[in-house]
């Protein structure tokens, strides 16, 4: 009744439908708890070798390179992805070698920056692959415990 050929052809349809959606919605959000404390750890680290120097130690900004903290950050990404996020980055940044790091450190970057911003940590390290950050919500982090 069911032959291999049918059987083949309703799993590859139903992962067509249901692999495309999952790819395409955004099924969590970047106040889950989506880095570690060591990736963060990991990605001071490479944020003093590679990025404080145009966007500061503290990542206030200096000059033209605009602060990594703080409403401007936050606003320019809100209602986007953490994809977004870290293509920019990845893609754009150091402003003088872009694309010169590896994906993790890019990950754990954005992990020290999602710190930085009073995002909490969570379980499970950030991941390296755009797709599945494509599918994490960037909200403004949740208001601190009073
Ligand atoms: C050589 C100086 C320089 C270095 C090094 C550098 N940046 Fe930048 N960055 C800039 C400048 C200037 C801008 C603003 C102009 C632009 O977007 O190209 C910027 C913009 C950004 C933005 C966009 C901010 C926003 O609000 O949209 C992000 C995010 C960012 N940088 C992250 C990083 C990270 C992470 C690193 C380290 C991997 C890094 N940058 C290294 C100079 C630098």
């Amino acid at each position: 009744m069911f032959g291999r050929k049918s059987w083949t052809a309703t799993a590859a349809g139903l992962c067509a439908i249901g692999c495309i959606s999952w790819a395409q919605e955004t099924t969590s959000s970047v106040v889950d708890g989506v880095y570690t404390e060591a990736q963060a750890m990991r990605g001071a680290a490479s944020f003093q070798q590679s990025c404080a120097i145009c966007h500061g130690p503290s990542l206030g900004g200096v000059g033209e390179a605009p602060a990594l903290v703080g409403a401007q950050i936050i606003g320019d990404f809100n209602g986007l992805t953490v994809g977004d996020l870290f293509e920019r980055i990845r893609t754009t940044m150091p402003l003088n070698n872009p694309s010169g790091l590896t994906r993790d450190e890019y990950a754990a970057i954005l992990a020290f920056m999602l710190k930085s911003n009073g995002y909490k940590a969570g379980p499970r390290d950030l991941y390296s692959r755009t797709e599945f950050l494509n599918t994490m919500r960037f909200e403004p982090p949740a208001a601190a415990a009073p």
